[in-house]
């Protein structure tokens, strides 16, 4: 076989425009042969991009989690002894979408166990390993033992693919970032479904984004791209909810990766972020359901907001620190405080009713740091936007709408602009707020 054939083959000519099916072995061929370093990245990303303009087959994008789930080892949680099934939950990306950071300790405090691995920043999007490496000390890389260790003790854990874990995902996951082959329905598929499958869940709550800072833009795309894995999770035995959620607007009042973390302490105190919370809870409820600790969705939700109102998820986050090498002492002292020195304010240009849309906020919030623009390019833990004013708050020239935190001074030239353009003034308030925050379930 050989590397260039199936790229040809996936990309079509003009008898054949939309490529063709490729077997397991061709797949298993090129994902496995660059995860062995045999094929080179320029091969990858023409066959990725080929991937992005012609789809896969139902049955291609199985057999693509298949070959990347066993690209590496999977975990085995049996040594836990778990009476009820492990649930996790995943979201396909957005902006200020930190819910998976109060999300795993308010249902572990609720009796669910909770493996979760997750992913860095992609494209626009956030990434809850960046987020939680902005902790000083915090360990994303965790083996197997430590993994169920971390488990056992605070009922929930926090890890990223290692070159042991689902390598092909994270030499994937990089690539696509950075050559413009992340919005495909079989590729997102296969990369969360391979890393949500080796880490050990019985049972998967999906956040599937659609709107202008989601890799789906529209409700259809978004519930394509649902069904594409609540099916693949079907197939491999495994039980899921997928919810469609509005990603038109930034999540919360704080995008960055250190930002994300303070305010992630803040809703777990307590502070009402009414979006940030009402996605946890939705997203909660049907995890303690799937964990059985609730019956129905109403008593989830109700045991999510106890867990929250009476400090234990709290103790949990930073017990989870704590036991994932992270300094809580630090930590507490810089909510509030922590902030890069390079700073800039937004302010309105004119009165009216603001609308901020999330996609060139996240595309902004790269330029400053917070994501990557290379594979080899750190991100800035404090680098970020606080946001003074939300969309549907009506605001009078001059007001400050966000504070930026940048990497440098140089990177202020590309994000001020940008950002500027994300903000819409309107005499009435925008018709988008209507958007339901959760339009559907999409259920295996
Ligand atoms: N999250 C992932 O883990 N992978 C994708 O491709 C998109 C979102």
């Amino acid at each position: 076989m050989r590397a260039v054939d199936i790229i040809l083959k996936k990309r079509g000519n003009s008898l054949n425009t939309s490529g063709a099916e490729l077997s397991k072995e061709e797949l298993e061929f090129l994902v496995g042969g660059y995860v062995r370093g045999e094929i080179p990245d320029y091969q990858i990303a023409a066959w990725l991009m080929s991937v992005y303009f012609n789809g896969m087959s139902f049955a291609e994008t199985g057999n693509l989690t298949e070959i990347m789930l066993h690209s590496g080892e999977t975990i085995d949680l049996s040594s836990l002894k778990n009476p009820n099934p492990f649930v996790d939950k995943h979201s396909t990306g957005g902006v200020g979408d930190k819910i998976s950071l109060p999300l795993a300790p308010i249902v572990a405090a609720c009796g669910v166990s909770v493996p979760m691995m997750s992913g860095r920043a992609l494209g626009h999007t956030g990434g809850t390993l960046d987020k939680l490496e902005s902790i000083d000390g915090y360990k994303v890389g965790l083996s197997q033992t430590e993994f169920c260790n971390i488990i056992k003790q605070c009922g929930y854990a926090m890890t990223g693919q290692t070159k042991q874990i689902v390598p092909a995902d994270r030499l994937l996951y990089a690539l696509r970032d950075v050559t413009g082959t992340v919005e495909s329905i079989p590729l997102i598929t296969a990369s969360i479904l391979s890393k949500k499958v080796a880490e050990g869940s019985d049972c998967l709550v999906l956040d599937v984004k659609y709107g202008n800072g989601a890799f789906m833009k529209t409700p259809e795309l978004a519930e394509d791209l649902a069904v594409c894995m609540v099916n693949t999770l079907k197939s491999m035995g495994k039980k899921s909810a997928a919810l469609l959620t509005c990603m038109d607007t930034p999540l919360g009042r704080k995008i960055g990766n250190f930002l994300e973390i303070e305010e992630t302490v803040e809703c777990l105190q307590g502070a009402d972020v009414p979006d940030v919370m009402e996605l946890t809870y939705s997203l909660g409820a049907h995890m303690c359901v799937f964990g059985n600790k609730a019956r129905t969705l109403e008593e989830g939700r109700e045991k999510c907001i106890k867990a929250v109102n009476n400090g234990s998820a709290l103790d949990l986050f930073y017990k989870n620190v704590e036991l994932q090498g992270g300094n809580v002492s630090k930590l507490e002292k810089e909510i509030g405080k922590r902030r890069s020195p390079h700073k800039r304010e937004l302010v309105a240009e004119k009165d009216g009713y603001i609308y901020i849309e999330a996609y060139k906020t996240g595309v902004a919030g790269c330029s400053l740091g917070v994501g990557r623009n290379r594979t080899d390019e750190d991100v800035c833990p404090d680098a970020g936007m606080i946001l003074r004013k939300i969309s549907g708050d009506k605001v009078c020239k001059g007001d400050v709408i966000m504070e930026v935190y940048g990497k440098d001074e140089k990177c202020f030239d590309f994000a001020m602009p940008i950002l500027n353009s994300a903000v819409t003034y309107s005499d009435t308030p925008d018709s988008r707020l209507h958007n339901p925050l959760v339009l559907k379930t999409i259920t295996g």
